[in-house]
């Protein structure tokens, strides 16, 4: 049990599947008070329920990140419920990738929209909070192809490199208060894999995530770790990934 879990408020955006809702019962197991984020209401809902039944403390909240009001609406329901906002993990992402020649240009805009301006919207609207608070956390999950970029990851590296990039100028302005952590995963079971991709970069991603892929509470537990430390200690980076990818 990490004890500096205990009570702390979290607001998770993307906790509807994947590594969000691992990460959102990580937390609530450890006695975080999380406040859910996603557009899947539905799915929202059946994460919040296996939390609750087991003796946690969770609240869903429909939110499309894409839009700057939601993410005030989600920071807003933690202040409104907990009387503060502990944390905000940015984790909403998108990885509909395809290579540049398939020209899926919505795609491309739907990965800049969710995975950077979602962040961007992120810290509008916890920022002016952690100011007041004169303490908070932005962690902010990005990905190993922020590190490496691989066929045919362009556009979605290009979203995680530009997260890695704007989460170090974002740390470096914050202090003494604030911390913040980037989070980057490798390859990770999740129904996000191959979702929205091109048909032979999703067969790909398939078999990839069948053979090397590490379960998604592995990425939990290092997001938990991050949030436990002591007041004044900033886990700035955090890249966690399968022993089997190269
Ligand atoms: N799986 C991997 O191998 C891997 C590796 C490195 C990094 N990551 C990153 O990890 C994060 C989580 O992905 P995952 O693997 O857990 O996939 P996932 O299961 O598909 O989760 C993605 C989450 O983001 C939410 N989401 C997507 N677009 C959204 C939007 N516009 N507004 C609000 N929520 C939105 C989805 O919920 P709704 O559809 O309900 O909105 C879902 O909860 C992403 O940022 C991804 O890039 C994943």
């Amino acid at each position: 049990m990490h004890e500096q879990l205990e009570g702390t408020v979290v607001a998770i955006t993307g906790a509807s599947s994947g590594i969000g809702a691992a990460t959102a019962e990580h937390l609530a197991a450890h006695g975080a008070r999380v406040v859910l984020g996603a557009r899947r209401g539905d799915r929202l809902e059946e994460v919040v329920g296996r939390i609750a039944a087991s003796g946690g403390d969770a609240i869903g909240v429909v939110v499309d990140v894409t839009r700057r009001e939601d993410l005030a609406r989600l920071v807003g329901a933690a202040v409104e419920r907990h009387g503060r906002l502990d944390v905000l993990v940015s984790n909403a992402g998108t990885m509909a990738i395809s290579p540049f020649d398939d020209l899926r240009q919505d795609d491309w805009d739907a990965m800049v929209a969710t995975n950077l301006t979602g962040v961007l919207n992120g810290i509008g609207a916890a920022l002016p909070v952690f100011r007041r608070q004169r303490s908070g956390q932005f962690v902010h999950v990005a990905s190993t192809a922020a590190y490496v970029v691989k066929v045919p990851q362009g556009v979605y590296a290009a979203t995680k490199t530009a997260v890695k990039v704007l989460t170090e100028g974002l740390r470096q302005e914050s202090g003494p208060d604030l911390r913040v952590t980037l989070v980057s995963p490798g390859f990770t079971d999740t129904e996000g894999v191959g979702k929205g991709a091109s048909p032979a970069a999703a067969a790909a991603l398939d078999r990839q995530r069948r053979e090397v892929a590490m379960p998604p509470s592995a990425v939990a537990s290092a997001v938990g770790y991050a949030i436990a430390q002591p007041a004044g200690v900033d886990i700035s980076e955090v890249v966690v990934r399968p022993t089997a990818q190269g």
